[in-house]
């Protein structure tokens, strides 16, 4: 049976050569639910998905992750998420669908033609199968990423800012697309410094230096003052990631 919380995780720290980059964060989210993940430049939002999704080894915290024990079962986690990472790459001189065929190899997947022929078909890349990873505009090989960590079906999907570089068209596009996922079941934590993508999420968490400071709904979040203005106070000292 699905867990009843996707994520479930208390006290997560990570400590890098003495300094504690995350510092004792607590998150919850429900199965399906888009978290906006958001804080100022190194305050530890990459570290802490990383921690997430098995990729690195916390040095305090405990809890569940898609229903395991996110210290002791983090292979198990890592094979059931799709990571998008900060700054994606693909193989440039590799083709859309040769570079699908070599993610799903990395996971070993049964039936390997068939699910590239399904993520081909499900973001609308297939008739550019044999164009070359390198030749993509922003938004095309943003999809190809998405494509790329959905191929193995996860139940949990982590972005990491997926949609710096792509024009506004395509980031509506791209959320769609989450949105679809996640009413499907699919539990979504997304870091992003973009206003327009922040009001499109279901829960919002801001981070600063390593500590969680505010997690609920973009209402519970803004309060008496509107979203614009809280983001705004929240993102200052910022702007130079809005390029
Ligand atoms: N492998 C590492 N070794 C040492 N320090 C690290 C390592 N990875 C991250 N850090 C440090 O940890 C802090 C948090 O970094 P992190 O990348 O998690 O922040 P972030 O919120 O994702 O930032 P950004 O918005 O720029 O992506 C930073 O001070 C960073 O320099
Ligand atoms: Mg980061």
């Amino acid at each position: 049976m699905e867990p009843e919380f996707t994520i479930d995780v208390h006290g997560m720290t990570k400590i890098f050569d003495g300094k504690t980059v995350v510092n004792g964060m607590d998150l919850r989210m429900r199965r399906g639910e888009i978290c906006g993940f958001l804080g100022p430049n190194g305050s530890g939002k990459t570290t802490f998905i990383r921690m997430l999704c098995g990729l690195l080894h916390p040095d305090g915290g405990s809890g569940s992750c898609l229903g395991y024990n996110v210290i002791r079962e983090s292979e198990k986690i890592r094979l059931e998420s799709g990571y998008m990472t900060q700054r994606f790459s693909f193989y440039e001189d590799l083709t859309i669908a040769e570079n699908l065929d070599f993610v799903a190899r990395m996971f070993s997947l049964p039936g390997r033609r068939a699910s590239v022929e399904a993520a081909l078909e499900w973001l609308g890349l297939a008739n550019r199968r044999n164009q070359l990873a390198g030749e993509l505009s922003g938004g095309w090989k943003q999809r190809l990423a998405l494509a790329a960590c959905m191929i193995h079906k996860p139940r949990l999907l982590l972005l990491d800012e997926p949609t710096a570089g792509v024009d506004p068209k395509a980031r509506r596009q791209f959320w769609d697309t989450i949105r679809t996922l996640a009413d499907g079941g699919l539990t979504v934590l997304v870091s992003t410094h973009y206003m327009d993508e922040a009001i499109r999420c279901d829960s919002l968490a801001y981070i600063a230096y390593g500590n969680l400071l505010v997690h609920g709904t973009p209402a519970e979040v803004a309060g008496d003052s509107t979203l614009e203005e809280v983001f705004v106070r929240l993102m200052d000292g910022v702007e130079d990631s809005y390029h």
